[in-house]
């Protein structure tokens, strides 16, 4: 078990081992969290900040319940009614989150770098909830935690990512998790939307759906992120559904022991449909169920507690 980092900022940057420590301390926290007693003290007196500058429901809730079950105390930050309405800097208003004695400020923000930016002038330990299209590292370990807790290992895995990849910082980091761990990753989606350049990352490319769905062991269905996307990139939702959707016709060509995944929000009929989402190979609600562990892990690494004490 291997952790000497005060933030957590990215997978790009973390070696194999420290991976494995995150999962590792999540797995007991699972365990901790199917107890009648679900809180433990390890972050006892400490002060978690929730600073989110964009839109959340699971990672925000997640990270909330995951401080509380640590016996931190909590405070959710909402950008609508702070003052950076009135035209506060991001940094301000860290510093003064910090001043007030904050230990853990994470952060959710609409430009990549901002977690990073943070993580160069505060003592409190930075944690990144999402930036931009560039990583959303905790998805990205909750995704890995629930394969492996299916399957047993990543290596030699072929996972399928498909929809939205150039403006996904779901599927960055994901690639990189899951490169990392030994998995063959395959990307899938319109052209626009799915370079060829991300090959440079050790995947493969492939617009032909078919073909990329056949052989997967696991298929990790992405929204489009209208949001971050300045022009149309393919003409309509109903010709993305046909194209690219995964349905029951689709399912029908898959291996049957397929794990289907998505970090939400999800948008029924258009990247996946109801039955599929909720089928019996969906793995979404595990996702967010095994979250709340893996987040549990990073706060509690980051404050310096001893990564080997917590054993699933
Ligand atoms: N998966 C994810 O990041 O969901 P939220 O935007 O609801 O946090």
């Amino acid at each position: 078990m291997t952790w000497n980092r005060r933030h957590l900022l990215d997978i790009e940057s973390l070696s194999t081992e420290e991976l494995l420590t995150v999962l590792d301390t999540a797995r007991g926290f699972k365990a901790v969290g199917n107890r009648a007693i679900k809180t433990v003290p390890a972050l006892r007196g400490k002060t978690v900040i929730n600073l989110f500058v964009e839109p959340s429901t699971r990672t925000r809730i997640s990270f909330e319940l995951a401080a509380q079950r640590l016996t931190a105390d909590v405070i959710n930050f909402s950008a609508d009614t702070s003052s950076l309405k009135k035209g506060e800097t991001l940094r301000d208003t860290a510093r003064n989150l910090e001043a007030m004695n904050a230990d853990i400020i994470i952060i959710r923000h609409s430009a990549a770098g901002a977690p990073h930016f943070l993580a160069r002038f505060l003592q409190a330990s930075v944690v990144n909830a999402g930036d931009g299209a560039h990583e959303h590292p905790t998805q990205a370990l909750l995704d890995v935690f629930t394969i492996r807790e299916k399957r047993g290992k990543l290596d030699g895995l072929k996972v399928v990512i498909m929809g939205d990849i150039l403006f996904s910082r779901v599927a960055r980091s994901n690639i990189w998790a899951l490169r990392k761990l030994g998995a063959e990753v395959t990307l899938c989606g319109p052209p626009t939307l799915v370079p060829k350049v991300f090959e440079k990352l050790g995947c493969r490319v492939t617009w032909d759906v078919q073909e990329a769905l056949r052989d997967a062991d696991v298929v990790n269905l992405l929204r489009i992120q209208h949001e971050r996307q300045r022009q149309s990139m393919f003409p309509g939702i109903g010709e993305y559904r046909a194209q690219f959707g995964l349905d029951r016709a689709r399912m029908r060509g898959l291996k049957p022991d397929v794990l289907i995944m998505h970090p939400g929000p999800i948008n029924r009929g258009v990247e996946i449909d109801a039955d599929t989402a909720d089928g019996d190979r969906s793995v979404i609600l595990e996702q967010v169920t095994n979250g709340l562990a893996v987040r549990m892990a990073v706060l509690y690494l980051v404050t310096g507690n001893d990564p080997g004490f917590v054993r699933g």
